[in-house]
């Protein structure tokens, strides 16, 4: 199976230990969302997107790229993400922007994936941040199953 897993990591390359752990399981192409190009994602029978949460959203270039993509049929796709608030509180929606946008593009999204991470952003600084040590041993044995449970339940048996 064709698989990419591209994440957007920029404040301290959680999401991207996610994006590996995800991708232990998984094989495939693992790339930063910078070197994405429209040909890998049409060539692909299953895409990973993920991000950390940056104003309540995905990496707003990572949405971009998305929205250029051509409209996609029957196209599979997962989506995770790491935040420094757990979502749904404040104005943290989590993957639900990223969802919609992927679902408007033709996507199937076969599954979610999200946790809470190290988080100095602001004046969280001035506290040493939250989440610290995370993700840890058990967020990147939850990543692991979910990619397993991906590749076992939501995609071959479809
Ligand atoms: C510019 C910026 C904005 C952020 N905004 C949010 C936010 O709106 N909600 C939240 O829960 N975390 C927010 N965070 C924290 C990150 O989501 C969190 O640290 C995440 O794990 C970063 O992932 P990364 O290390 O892969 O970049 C923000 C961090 C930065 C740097």
């Amino acid at each position: 199976m064709n698989i990419i897993i591209i994440y957007a990591s920029m404040h301290h390359g959680n999401t991207k230990k996610i994006a590996e752990a995800i991708h232990s399981q998984l094989g495939g192409r693992l790339i930063n969302f910078t070197e994405a190009k429209n040909e890998d994602i049409v060539n692909a029978e299953l895409i990973g997107f993920g991000s950390g949460i940056y104003m309540a959203k995905f990496h707003t270039a990572l949405l971009g790229f998305i929205k250029s993509l051509p409209f996609m049929e029957n196209k599979k796709c997962f989506i995770f993400s790491t935040a420094g608030i757990r979502k749904n509180i404040f104005l943290n929606k989590g993957n639900k922007l990223a969802k919609k946008i992927l679902e408007n593009k033709g996507f199937e999204v076969v599954g979610e994936f999200d946790c809470l991470a190290y988080d100095t952003y602001g004046p969280l600084k001035l506290i040493g941040g939250i989440n610290k040590g995370r993700p840890n041993e058990k967020d990147l044995e939850d990543a692991r199953k979910f990619a397993k449970s991906i590749i076992l339940d939501r995609v071959k048996r479809k």
